[in-house]
């Protein structure tokens, strides 16, 4: 059974891809189509070798066994796509920026409630809740900048005045962009979208590459969670989940939709991504759309 070192070209049947598909699906909700076979059949192949294995069926039976676990985790963040970039769907994030979060603020504000909690749910490498901490960094020191006597003068000054808490959790599946995103250092390639203030603000150079700042990090918590699974966290006032739902079908993604309104708070945004909508899917939130960017907001019964 063991053949180390051979490069087999494993071919799966129908069957055996109907099993993976399934599995995959019960376990993260990726759905695999005819157009994404070809992709799963070669990210196989690399876990088959990785485990010196060479038929597909002993590769299935570890997956679905207690000692697989951690094997299932291997495949599926080689089945995970982490494509992303700082400041990506500009128009998106000028109305989180200049809408959603002033609203937010000023709503928070008058209520006395000094706490703004926001969920990058599927953060892959961390460019967007990096990005997302940039904005809020700059909110607020807009706010500060136009009413310096309602904040303590404090130096150095803090990205978030007293008495504000922020958080920004950001998650993912996948262990090794967690990681990546914890770590928080980016080539030039990366930072290619930040523009100079920001690099200069919230970064720091090291030989050729650019290393976010213990003030912005520590705006951020990263964890693991898994979106198909029923407990996920909960109390946010905007949950961004961009370029995650396009991988699941249409079920999931309703699944998904109905589980991130019960984890907004009253009146909290969700934002998927641009090729992403919530039509068809929900009736509980109302879309809004503001110079060529689109967020989605509950609706309350009572509003
Ligand atoms: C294409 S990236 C998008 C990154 C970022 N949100 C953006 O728009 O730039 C998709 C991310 O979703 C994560 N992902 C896929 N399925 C997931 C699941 N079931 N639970 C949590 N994260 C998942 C992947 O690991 C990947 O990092």
């Amino acid at each position: 059974m063991s053949t180390a070192g051979t490069a087999t070209q494993l071919n799966l049947s129908d069957p055996e891809l109907k099993l993976l598909q399934t599995l995959v699906y019960q376990e993260c909700g990726m759905y695999f189509d005819s157009r994404r076979t070809p992709f799963l059949q070669d990210r196989v192949q690399r876990r088959l070798r990785e485990c010196r294995l060479d038929s597909f069926y002993s590769y299935y039976r570890l997956l679905i066994s207690n000692e697989g676990r951690q094997e299932l985790a291997n495949l599926l963040e080689n089945l995970t796509v982490n494509e992303t970039s700082f400041f990506r769907n500009k128009a998106q994030l000028e109305l989180f920026h200049k809408n959603i979060l002033e609203t937010l603020i000023r709503r928070k504000q008058q209520q006395r409630r000094h706490t703004l909690r926001i969920w990058s749910a599927g953060c892959s490498t961390g460019q967007e809740p990096y990005t997302i901490a940039m904005l809020v960094a700059d909110a607020f020191a807009g706010r500060m900048l136009w009413n310096p006597s309602g904040y303590e003068c404090v130096f150095p000054k803090p990205l978030v005045p007293a008495p504000w808490s922020v958080e920004i959790l950001a998650s993912d599946i996948s262990y090794g962009a967690l990681r990546a995103a914890q770590e928080g250092i980016y080539s030039e390639h990366h930072m290619s979208p930040v523009d100079s203030s920001y690099r200069f603000r919230h970064f720091d150079k090291v030989g050729d590459r650019y290393v976010v700042k213990k003030a912005l990090r520590e705006m951020i918590h990263f964890d693991f969670h898994n979106l198909k699974t029923e407990y996920l966290p909960q109390r946010n006032d905007v949950i961004f989940c961009r370029n995650v739902m396009m991988y699941f079908d249409e079920a999931e993604q309703k699944r998904l939709v109905e589980k991130f309104f019960r984890c907004l708070n009253a009146g909290g945004y969700l934002l998927v991504g641009h090729a992403e909508s919530l039509l068809g899917l929900t009736d509980k939130f109302t879309m809004i759309y503001r110079d060529a960017g689109t967020a989605y907001q509950r609706i309350e019964e009572d509003a």
